[in-house]
């Protein structure tokens, strides 16, 4: 197993993603904030700019509610929140499928007006054409193959992958297919643990896990359901680093008792007539 990807001045390119294949786990995590990519730039190789902002930040039923203004904004948030981290931004659905001149440009659109460094889209097979242009673009693409919040409208629910003979192949043929278009690393999403395992020994570039297998080659996790912010459903393959559920409305409980009560604001948060100096 190789070093971690060494800390610099500069940040992580795509490219060093791709060559740290087979090396130490690569640490990825969803960024939709600029406070958040702070927080977490020190920690992770890769900040994901992920269209499951459109569900987790702005309340929508799936991912299909993002949109290329929102995916920019949040795109431009994180860059300037983070220093160091490899910053991947989510093509929202809608704007890649139907070609490969619409893919381009809406994968030149992200990366003009965020500055980062790669773009992610959902698809195996039936994106390999947009995959290879948007690289021969010089924009690098990260893939997305298994489970695809894109589609669990399409395939009535959010269905695990891999559990025949014929969908195992299907998985291969897409981790085959982002490969050989170029993408520089591939997320698998919700699939059985073993096709996973075996798809991350098949291919050159590196595989990024969520609800895959722990023999993937990074993993990531959506910052929400990971620091136990998700009020809704949280899937199983989530492990809950933090309960901010209860630290948040805690919180806000005390803050209520305090005004209802006039304890807050106390002497120390009002500023008197006669000191100077003491400005917010
Ligand atoms: O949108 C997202 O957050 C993602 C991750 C779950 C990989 O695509």
């Amino acid at each position: 197993m190789g070093a971690e990807i060494p800390t610099t001045d500069i940040r992580i390119s795509a490219d060093t993603i791709r060559r740290h294949k087979g090396g130490t786990p690569i640490v990825c995590l969803t960024a939709y904030t600029y406070p958040i990519a702070r927080l977490l730039d020190d920690h992770v190789d890769l900040l994901l700019v992920g269209d499951s902002v459109a569900m987790v930040l702005h309340g929508h039923e799936t991912t299909l509610g993002a949109s290329l203004e929102m995916m920019i904004a949040h795109g431009q948030a994180v860059m300037r929140g983070s220093a160091k981290a490899c910053v991947v931004v989510d093509m929202p659905a809608g704007t890649y499928e139907d070609s490969a001149a619409q893919a381009v440009a809406s994968a030149r659109r992200m990366v003009d007006e965020t500055g980062c460094q790669a773009v992610k889209l959902e698809g195996g097979v039936g994106m390999a054409r947009q995959i290879a242009a948007i690289v021969a673009a010089g924009i690098p693409v990260m893939g997305h193959i298994g489970l695809q919040p894109q589609s669990v409208e399409k395939d009535g629910g959010y269905k695990i992958k891999g559990r025949t003979e014929a969908a195992v192949a299907a998985l291969v043929r897409d981790a085959l297919a982002v490969e050989s278009a170029g993408a520089f690393s591939v997320v698998i999403e919700g699939t059985v643990e073993t096709v996973a395992a075996d798809i991350t020994r098949r291919i050159a570039i590196p595989t990024i896990g969520i609800g895959a297998s722990g023999d993937c080659d990074g993993q990531i996790l959506v910052i929400d359901d990971m620091v136990g912010l998700t009020v809704d459903r949280v899937p199983k393959f989530v492990k809950e680093y933090a309960d901010l559920r209860s630290v948040i409305s805690h919180a806000a409980g005390r803050y209520a008792a305090e005004v209802r009560s006039r304890t807050f604001p106390g002497p120390g948060h009002v500023f008197s007539a006669t000191r100077h100096g003491d400005d917010a």
